[in-house]
C-alpha cells in the first residue's frame, strides 16, 4: 500500500495568534512565516486580513515573501471580508481564501439569529464569491463538532457545489470524542456528493485534551489536511499541535500517511515561536517540551544508557534535539551517576562508584537535581576522604 500525503495547514499566525498576550507584529509574523515555509508546511494561514490594518499588512507581506507554501487568509461569510482577503493575498504565488460560517444549532440561533436555510445559502454564496477572486477556496463549518451530521452534510454539499476545494470540519469547542469525530468525517465522505474531489480538513481544539486524538481519528477516516499550530497554541486550551501530528505519522508507518515536514526543524521552530509569542512551552509537552527526552528515574536511566530505545520511541535527533538528557536526582541509580561522571572526566571503578554513590545520595536528597558542579564537589569530598 503506497503512502498518502497529509497536508499540513499551519494556523500559528491566525488561530495561534488569537491567544491573549501572543499578538505578533508584522516583522515577527514574517520571521515565523519564513521558518514555516522552510519547515515544509503546505499552507500558512497568515491572518484575518479584515480584522485590522496591521493584520492586512502582515498577510500581504507574507504573501509576497513565501516561496513554497499556499498562503491563506481567513474571512467570515461576508463580502467585505472576502474582498479584503483577496486584496491582501494579491501577490501570493498560491493564494487561498478560507471562508465559512457557524453551522451548529446554537450558532444559527444565537450568533446569526438566522434559519438553517439562510445558513446554507450564505455558505454557498460566500464560496462562490471567493471563487471570483481565487481558485483555491476552503470552506469552514464553524462548530461542526456540535453540528447535526445531516445538516452539516447539506451545508458542505452547497459549499462543494459552489466550488470549494477544501472542506474544513472544525471541532471549534474541542467537544467531540475521537470516535465521534472520526464518524463525522466518514459520514460526510458518504453523504456529500462530489466530496471525492475535495480535501477534507480537520481543525480540532483541545478543550478536553483530545485535539490530536480527534485529528488522528479524522485522518484514519479519510481527512487529508490537518490544521494545527506550533506547540499547539491557540484559543483557550489551544489547537492540534503540529509537531504531534507529524511525529505520530512518522512513528506509525502502518497508517500509510506522511507529511512533507522536515522534522529536524521542529524543536528549533518550537523555541522560535515560544520566544516570539512570549508563551512558554510546558516541560512535559510531547515532542518539544524540555522533558520530552529527559530521564530521571534509576530504572529508566539504566535502560536508556544501555539502549536508547528501551524508553524512547523517537530518536531526539529526528526532531532536532541534540541528545537525550539524563537528569540526576535522588531517584537515579549508579548507572546514571557513572554515566554523568564519565562525561565530565571521572572514570569510576565499581568499588569507587559504590562509595561515591552514597555521597551522591546525601547530595541528591537535599536538592531537586544534581548538576555537574555538584558531581565535582562530590568527587572532591570522596577524594579527600580517600586521599586519592
Ligand atoms: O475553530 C474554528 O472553528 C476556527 C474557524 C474560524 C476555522 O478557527
Ligand atoms: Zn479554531
Amino acid at each position: 500500500m503506497s503512502t498518502e500525503k497529509v497536508e499540513i495547514f499551519d494556523t500559528t499566525l491566525r488561530d495561534g495568534e488569537q491567544v491573549p498576550g501572543c499578538k505578533l507584529n508584522t516583522e515577527q509574523k514574517l520571521k515565523i512565516a519564513k521558518r514555516l515555509d522552510e519547515l515544509g508546511v503546505d499552507v500558512i494561514e497568515a491572518g484575518f486580513p479584515v480584522s485590522s490594518p496591521q493584520d492586512f499588512q502582515s498577510v500581504s507581506e507574507i504573501a509576497k515573501l513565501v516561496k513554497n507554501a499556499t498562503v491563506c487568509g481567513l474571512t467570515r461569510a461576508v463580502k467585505k471580508d472576502i474582498e479584503v482577503a483577496a486584496q491582501a493575498l494579491k501577490y501570493a504565488k498560491k493564494p487561498r481564501i478560507h471562508t465559512g460560517i457557524g453551522t451548529s444549532a446554537s450558532h444559527i440561533k444565537y450568533k446569526f439569529k438566522a434559519t438553517p436555510q439562510e445558513i446554507i445559502e450564505r455558505a454557498g454564496e460566500a464560496v462562490a464569491y471567493a471563487k471570483t477572486f481565487v481558485d483555491d477556496v476552503e470552506f469552514y463549518a464553524e462548530d461542526a463538532g456540535r453540528t447535526d451530521n445531516k445538516f452539516l452534510a447539506v451545508v458542505c454539499t452547497e459549499a462543494v457545489k459552489a466550488g470549494a476545494t477544501v472542506l474544513n470540519i472544525p471541532d471549534t469547542t474541542g467537544y467531540c470524542l475521537p470516535e465521534e469525530y472520526g464518524k463525522k468525517i466518514k459520514y460526510l465522505k458518504e453523504h456529500v456528493p462530489g466530496i471525492e474531489n475535495v480535501i477534507i480538513s480537520c481543525h480540532c481544539h483541545n478543550d478536553l485534551g483530545m485535539a490530536t486524538a480527534n485529528s488522528v481519528a479524522g485522518m484514519t477516516n479519510g481527512a487529508r489536511q490537518i490544521e494545527c499550530t506550533i506547540n499547539g497554541i491557540g484559543e483557550r486550551a489551544g489547537n492540534t499541535a503540529l509537531e504531534e501530528i507529524v511525529m505520530i505519522l512518522r512513528q506509525h508507518p502502518t497508517l500509510n500517511l506522511d507529511t512533507n515536514i522536515n522534522t529536524q526543524l521542529l524543536y528549533d521552530t518550537s523555541k522560535m515561536v515560544s520566544q516570539e509569542m512570549g508563551m512558554f512551552v510546558q516541560p512535559n509537552k510531547a515532542i518539544v517540551g524540555a522533558n520530552a527526552f529527559a530521564h530521571s528515574s534509576g530504572i529508566h536511566q539504566d535502560g536508556v544508557i544501555k539502549n536508547r530505545e528501551t524508553y524512547e520511541i523517537i530518536n531526539p535527533a529526528d526532531v532536532g534535539v541534540t541528545e537525550s538528557a539524563i537528569i540526576l536526582t535522588a531517584r537515579s541509580g549508579r548507572a546514571a551517576l557513572a554515566h554523568k561522571a564519565k562525561k565530565i572526566g571521572y572514570h569510576l571503578t565499581k568499588l569507587e562508584l559504590d562509595v561515591v554513590y552514597q555521597e551522591f545520595l546525601h547530595f541528591a536528597d537535599a536538592r531537586k537535581e544534581v548538576l555537574d558542579n555538584d558531581i565535582h564537589e562530590i568527587m572532591q569530598i570522596y577524594q579527600s576522604k580517600n586521599r586519592v
